[in-house]
Parts: structure tokens; sequence; C-alpha cells
């Protein structure tokens, strides 16, 4: 008999097809449109008419044309409570699997709003909980795209224990692969947690929000009346909690800019960042950046300038561009290879340090340290930012996450000074003192304890009264520490660089540091200053 599926794997050697296989086969076919159809035309068409895709749309935009492999398609839920033994949707309101992105492997879930709107049942913790395993197993990052009403309300506390499962997964793999959360619909309650515990949340505007409990709630027990996306949408998040790193347009552009967040990552934290080639000579110089600090030391710029001037052919990759905008965090290539950039921004705060620009900073330098990432560091800092909003709000405390992170990480360092190091803010960012490998100042560089006028008033508050000798004591002040020789000569500073060969002697220095080998005295773990 000739067999009409010539391709099934089935099919003897004869080339026939036994009518018990021919069954399966159409079983199986009717099985699979079935999971791609999710909850139905009709909910398919409310997810579009939200401006949304579907949880299989999602994956096709964010993996490699044709790398999707499914897992688990067929698996169903288990609860005959509320009628749901009736209802029941082959995947379970999650499509979970493996994939590559520009060729390289990842591990995805994609929760499905259509199906019980992408609530997390038991078995739908399950599915997530097997790519996470297998994830850490192989060494390759998760990506998770949440589109979710939350637990499972018919399941209870099965759906709970489900959520716990996935939280301990989170955690277990955090610092061994990346993991990056694609907020795309509603995330709220204990469902946070899990993006929260990922490296990166990316969401995307007027269509996702995520807050541990809702307007209505909020409305009972506070009396405040907030709308959900004021409450906890993308702009919230991006902006005033800092809870979410990038907000996007819509789902395409949030995919996408995911697709090019994974091109900087290594796959695990047993490997060496991508190399990608690159076109950039090493020693490119930058005649600009000779001009790039005002003559005036109270003149801001903007140091995205310096970086975007420095980094392989341009391409910067910002992390929370709207929140803490007094510190830039990102990703850039040196040399083809993935670098962090940490730098102080002087057009916002003057580049002072304070409690949000600190923890954000933190984060992302113990992120490049636990993946492998070398940090170059940007420094122009008064120093911390006064007042009791900073001191009540513990700023002793946040500002000791950044010094730890530098303190501890063992990744190559490179820092170099642009203008201003000021006080304890000169220590924390990635000083030499914190085991900095190559620490560079530009001429325009003054690294003391404070600013000139500072200091004097201090020191010589007994001739306060005499303008002429307060300025003859300013300047002598200014004289011997706003330069960098002071720091140099002790061995602080390595060299005095021109700004124009910073890219130059910042590869040479990387390049030199791919064999640095560090390793902090063992423990079980540290005790960061939470
Ligand atoms: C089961 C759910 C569900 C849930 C939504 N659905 N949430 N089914 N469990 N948690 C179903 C709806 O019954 C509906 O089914 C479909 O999904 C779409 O829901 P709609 O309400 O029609 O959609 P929309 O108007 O867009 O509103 C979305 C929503 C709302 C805001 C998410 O559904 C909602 O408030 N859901 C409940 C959210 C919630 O309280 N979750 C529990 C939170 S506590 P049909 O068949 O009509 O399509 C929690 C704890 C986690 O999550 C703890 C972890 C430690």
């Amino acid at each position: 008999m000739f067999c009409p599926r010539a391709n099934a794997k089935n099919v003897n050697l004869q080339g026939e097809c036994p009518a018990v296989t021919i069954a399966i086969i159409d079983m199986l076919e009717k099985k699979r449109a079935e999971a791609r159809a999710g909850g139905g035309q009709k909910r398919i068409q409310g997810q579009h008419a939200k401006g949304k895709l579907t949880a299989r749309e999602r994956l096709e935009v964010l993996l490699d044309e044709g790398s999707f492999e499914e897992w688990d398609m067929f698996v169903e839920h288990r609860c005959a409570d509320f009628g749901m033994a009736e209802q029941k949707v082959a995947g379970d309101g999650v499509v979970t699997g493996h994939g590559t992105i520009n060729g390289r492997p990842v591990f995805v879930f994609s929760q499905d709003f259509t199906v019980f709107g992408g609530s997390l049942s038991e078995a739908h913790a399950e599915k997530i909980c097997k790519v996470m395993d297998q994830a850490m197993k192989v060494g390759a990052p998760v990506i998770g795209l949440n589109d979710s009403g939350g637990a499972r309300i018919q399941e209870g506390v099965a759906s709970l224990g489900g959520y716990a499962e996935v939280f301990q997964r989170n955690v277990m793999a955090s610092g061994v692969v990346p993991q990056l959360s694609l907020v795309m619909g509603p995330c709220a309650g204990g469902a946070v947690y899990s993006p929260a515990m990922t490296d990166f949340i990316m969401m995307v505007k007027d269509s996702s929000y995520m807050f541990v409990t809702g307007p209505d709630v909020v409305k009972t027990v506070t009396h405040e009346v907030v709308t959900a996306e004021e409450l906890g949408g993308a702009v919230t998040h991006t902006a005033k909690s800092g809870v979410a790193d990038l907000a996007f347009d819509d789902d395409v552009e949030s995919l996408l800019q995911a697709r090019r967040l994974f091109d900087f990552l290594p796959l695990s934290n047993r490997e060496q960042p991508p190399v990608r080639p690159t076109a950039d000579p090493a020693d490119r110089p930058e005649l600009s950046l000779d001009t790039l600090v005002p003559a005036n030391p109270n003149k801001p710029y903007d140091m995205k300038e310096l970086i975007l001037k420095v980094v392989d052919e341009g391409d910067f990759f910002e992390v929370q561009p709207d929140y803490a905008k007094n510190i830039i965090i990102g990703f850039g290539r040196m040399q083809g290879s993935t670098v962090g950039f940490v730098a102080n921004q002087p057009m916002v705060l003057a580049g002072c340090l304070d409690i949000d620009s600190s923890r954000k900073a933190a984060r992302f330098v113990r992120f490049c340290d636990a993946f492998n990432i070398p940090i170059v560091t940007f420094v122009d800092v008064p120093g911390f930012l006064p007042g009791t909003a900073q001191e009540y709000g513990g700023i002793i405390k946040h500002g000791a996450k950044l010094l730890f992170a530098y303190a501890e990480a063992t990744v190559p360092k490179v820092t170099v000074i642009t203008r201003k190091a000021y006080g304890g803010a000169y220590d924390v960012m990635a000083s030499k003192h914190l085991r900095g490998d190559a620490n560079y100042a530009w001429p325009s560089a003054e690294i003391a304890v404070m600013g000139p006028k500072g200091a004097v008033e201090i020191i010589f508050r007994q001739d306060m009264g005499d303008a002429d000798k307060i300025a003859a004591r300013t300047e002598e002040y200014r004289e011997k520490f706003a330069n960098p020789f002071v720091a140099a000569s002790r061995g602080y500073v390595d060299d005095v660089i021109m700004p124009h060969n910073t890219r130059k002697r910042v590869c040479r220095a990387l390049a030199l540091l791919r064999t640095k080998q560090l390793q902090n005295p063992w423990k079980k773990h540290d005790n960061l200053p939470l």
C-alpha cells in the first residue's frame, strides 16, 4: 500500500503505513491543530484587538525562523473542580521549548492569554520548570514571555505551589544562566516575583502591567484612585520604580530588542561573552573627545557621547535609560567582545551618586561579574547626593551596594576618570583600591576629597571673612588636587591618557586582561548590604 504520508517517520521499510499508524498520525495532526488554536479564534481576535500578538506569534518573532522546537504541547491540567474536567486545552496556557537567536540556543516559555487567561496551573508551572531545569543543565539562557491572569483560581493551592517551584528555579538559575522577562500583558500578585528575580525585564507600553495588588485593592485599602497603567504600567516601572529595565511601543519592538540584548550575553556563567567580528579599528582615535569636557568644571557634558565614540561601531545597548539617569549602564563591544559600561552622567544631578543610581549600577555590576563580562567605568562624580531624603532613604546602605559590587567583582575592570572623582564616590567608582586593573585619568581629572571651594570653607573657616585670602587658598587647593597627578604619583592612576586615545587604551587593557585570574575567598555567600 502506498503511504500518503511518505515523509512520516512511522512508514515501514516497504514504504507501507499500517492503518493504526495512520490513525495515530491523524490524531497527532488533530491534536497539534487544537493546541495551536489555543483558546480559539474569538479569543485570538480579542488578543489582536488589544494590539497584542499570541504566544506563538511572539515566539516566531523572538526566535530564528524554523528553530523553535516545542515541548509538552499535549500537557493538560489535572483539575476536576469547578467544571474544569470538561475544559481542557492542550498545552494548558503556556507554549514552551527551545530555539535559537542568531544561531545561539535559548529556552523559552510564552504564556497564552487565550487559554484560561494564561493563568498558571500546576501543569503549566511544570512545563516552565522543565525548560528551566534543562536550560541549567545545557547552559543556555531562559526567556519568559509573561501574559497571565496569575494563579489559576480553580486550582487554588496547587497553583501557588507551582509558582513557588518556578521561583525556586529562578533563584537557582540566577548567576548561572541569563534570565530575561518580557512582560507583555497582565502580571499581578505574587506572579510578579518570577520576573523580578530574572536579570532583565522588558515591558510593552499600554498593554502590560505589573503590581502586587491591583487598582481595586489599592482603592479599598488606601482609598487611592489609580489606573492599572499608572500603578504598574511600563512607564511607571521604567521611570519611577526601576522594577523594569526597558519599555517599548509594541510586542514586535520588544521581541526584536530582546534579540539584540541576547546577542551581548554569554550563554551561561561557564562561558565567555560572545565575540562578533568588527571592522572598527581598536586604535581608532577620536579627536573630538579632546574637547568633550568643558573648561568650566561646573558645566555639564553628555557622558553618553564618550561611550558612543569609544564603543565598537557606536553600538551601545543602554539598560534602564529612563531611571536614575545620573548614571548610565549598558552593553557595548570592544574589539568584538561584550563589555558592560557604567558611567556617571554629569547632565543629571551633576552625576552625583544617590540611592537609585547606586542600586541601578550595583545590580548591573553584579550581573556583569556573574557572567564574565568585563566592566569599563567612566567617572565624573562630585560625590553622594546630600539631603534628608537620601539619608532617611538609606543612602548609606544603598551606596554600599555599589561599593560592595565593585569590590567583589573579579572580572577585568578598566576605569577612566574624565573629570571629577571626589570623596567616597572616588573610592566606589571602580578605583584602584577596589582592585581596578587599569585606572586611567584624562588630563582634566580632579581627584580629591571634595571640590576646592567646599574644602577651603572647612579647613580655612577662620579666614572666611577675608575674600582675597579665601580666593588664594581655593586656588592653592585647586592647584594641588584639581589634576590627576597626586593620584598618579601614588600609583592610584596607572597613566594619564589623552581623551582621543581612550578607545585605544581601553581596548589594549581589555586585551591584556583576557587572561586575568582572580578569586575571592571561599564563602557560602556574602552578606550584601540589602
Ligand atoms: C483562571 C482566569 C484567571 C485566573 C483570567 N482568567 N484570570 N482563569 N484563573 N487567574 C480567565 C477568565 O475567566 C477569562 O476566561 C479569560 O481568562 C480572560 O479573562 P478576562 O477577565 O475576560 O480578561 P480581561 O478583561 O482582559 O482581564 C484580565 C485580568 C482579569 C485583569 C487578568 O482576568 C483578572 O483580574 N483575573 C484575575 C486575576 C487574579 O486575581 N489572579 C489571581 C491573582 S493572585 P474566558 O473563558 O471568559 O475567556 C496570584 C497569586 C500568585 O496570582 C501567588 C504566587 C505566589
